[in-house]
């Protein structure tokens, strides 16, 4: 490039704008205001509950590590507001991390994201921008969605530029803040011209200040996208496969731990995202694949809807298959029974009960006419949120204390892998339990055998039951 060329590359500020201060936007902001300290970072939300809870010392959100990071650099070049216009207006670098949900009506409800919030912050940033942008599409997005951004927002811009970037996030919940510190790759989408690859060059270069260069992949901006839904498609599909040799383990006497571990150790296919559970939750990997699963039909691609969409139906059937385990177990009743499950957040590590698979089992229970008590150090008030009404009625019981919560039950359910669940004193757990006492291990974390010596009949997962030896 010469010099006459490069004059005319627009020149961005280094104020960094991220609409969207949640599970996404917060933490990812603090770290590049942390590593970043010449950049000023502004996160804007239309909610002034979670702006004031960022501003507090009370965080909206529970990542290992948030805290500190937040702490350390809100006010110095960490900013959280509500004004997005103004936002708008003095930031060049726009990340947009607003949430996409699955649409609930129309055209593709149930499977197709809702870009009604999304579309309204592209219209918000044409509204506002007196300035070139680079505007980053951060939240998840069906394929082709950031020319839909680029279509907007150059409708009615004049003499301004706006460069659209994918940048999908990867970061799980839980290990948010280590995942963004040192991640497994970073993804930059872009066009191919001289402007985009200027702005791209940009977010690379900030990036660049932590990651090692070799992780930051730039790649075109349809492939970005894909690539997001797609690694959450592969990690879902790798845990209803894992899913689904329990079943048959179950059956056959063979130990879905061992059969984990025997194929993990292929190089091809690794040790990680084999641990079989009560089922996936979280807020991406049904939402992402059935995305997916809404672009291929889109695409008269039927065959393989149906093979992504097998994913999600096996992971609703490990649910279930969890709840009918136990009634099986339980006598083929758990009326008037009082069942206490262990964990209620979708895993470890985290408040988010975004489709736990806790809450369909609880539900279950409840429709089977029993009494259910939750304990999880983190998402009790999510329990709180979802059972309001079951609460009121005595039916959903909530306690901090483990010990507490299993105090009189017929029955223990472990639902997230909280450490903790694995240090507890189960003989005196045992006690005070109604007898014969259950426990249905859904993540597999405790010592089986020990727990049978204590009295419990345990029922794990993808393994035999350990029932027999005639103690009650
Ligand atoms: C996921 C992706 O990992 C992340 O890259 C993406 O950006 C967002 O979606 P997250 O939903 O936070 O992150 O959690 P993740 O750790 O992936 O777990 C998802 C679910 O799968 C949890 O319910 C977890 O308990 C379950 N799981 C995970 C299993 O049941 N077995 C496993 O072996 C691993």
């Amino acid at each position: 490039m010469n010099e006459d060329e490069k004059m005319s590359l627009p020149a961005y500020n280094k104020n960094i704008l991220c609409i969207g201060a949640g599970y996404v936007g917060g933490p990812t902001m603090a770290v590049i205001a942390d590593k970043c300290p010449d950049y000023r970072v502004t996160v804007v939300d239309i909610n002034e509950e979670r702006i004031a809870a960022w501003n507090s010392d009370e965080l909206p959100i529970y990542e290992p590590g948030l805290d500190e990071v937040v702490k350390r650099n809100r006010g110095r070049n960490l900013f959280f507001s509500t004004d997005i216009a103004g936002g708008i207006k003095s930031c060049d670098i726009i990340f947009v991390s607003v949430n996409t949900p699955t649409k609930t009506y129309g055209e593709g409800a149930g499977m197709a994201a809702d870009l009604r919030f999304w579309e309204k912050t592209a219209r918000q940033i044409l509204e506002h921008a007196k300035s070139h942008k680079i505007v980053i599409e951060k939240s998840t997005l069906p394929v082709r969605t950031a020319q839909a951004m680029a279509r907007i927002l150059q409708s009615g811009a004049d003499g301004i530029s706006f460069e659209i970037l994918s940048n999908p996030e990867f970061l799980a919940e839980g290990s948010a803040i280590s995942d963004l510190e040192y991640p497994d790759r970073v993804l930059i989408g872009s066009g191919s011209t001289e402007k985009a690859l200027h702005a791209r060059d940009i977010l690379v270069d900030i990036y660049a200040r932590w990651v090692p260069r070799e992780r930051i992949i730039t790649l075109g901006i349809w492939s970005s996208e894909l690539s997001k839904l797609a690694a959450n498609a592969f990690l879902a599909q790798r845990i209803s496969s894992i899913n689904a040799i329990s079943a048959l383990c179950e059956k056959t006497g063979a130990d879905v731990t061992e059969v984990a571990m025997a194929i993990g150790l292929d190089s091809r296919i690794g040790p990680k995202f084999l641990n079989a559970s009560i089922g996936f939750g979280g807020s991406c990997f049904k939402k992402d694949i059935l995305n997916l699963v809404y672009l291929y039909r889109f695409y008269g691609l039927h065959e393989c809807a149906d093979y992504w969409e097998a994913v999600v139906k096996i992971n609703e059937y490990q649910k279930r298959r969890f709840l009918l385990n136990m009634l099986k177990a339980m006598f083929n009743t758990l009326a008037e029974k009082r069942i206490c499950l262990f964990g209620f957040a979708f895993k470890a590590f985290t408040s988010d009960i975004r489709e736990s698979p806790a809450i369909t089992v609880a539900r279950g229970i409840l429709e089977e006419r029993a009494q259910v008590v939750i304990t999880d150090p983190k998402a009790l008030a999510g329990a709180r949120q979802e059972f309001a009404a079951e609460i009121e009625r005595g039916e959903v019981t909530l306690a901090k204390d483990p010990y507490e919560a299993a105090y009189g039950c017929d029955a223990i359910a472990i639902l997230t892998e909280w450490p903790l669940y694995r240090e507890l004193d189960y003989r005196e757990i045992y006690r005070n339990m109604r007898k014969p006492a259950f426990i249905f291990d859904g993540r597999n974390i405790l010592d089986h055998s020990k727990l049978r010596e204590m009295g419990f009949h345990v029922y794990p997962l993808g393994k035999p039951p350990l029932t027999d030896s005639g103690k009650d």
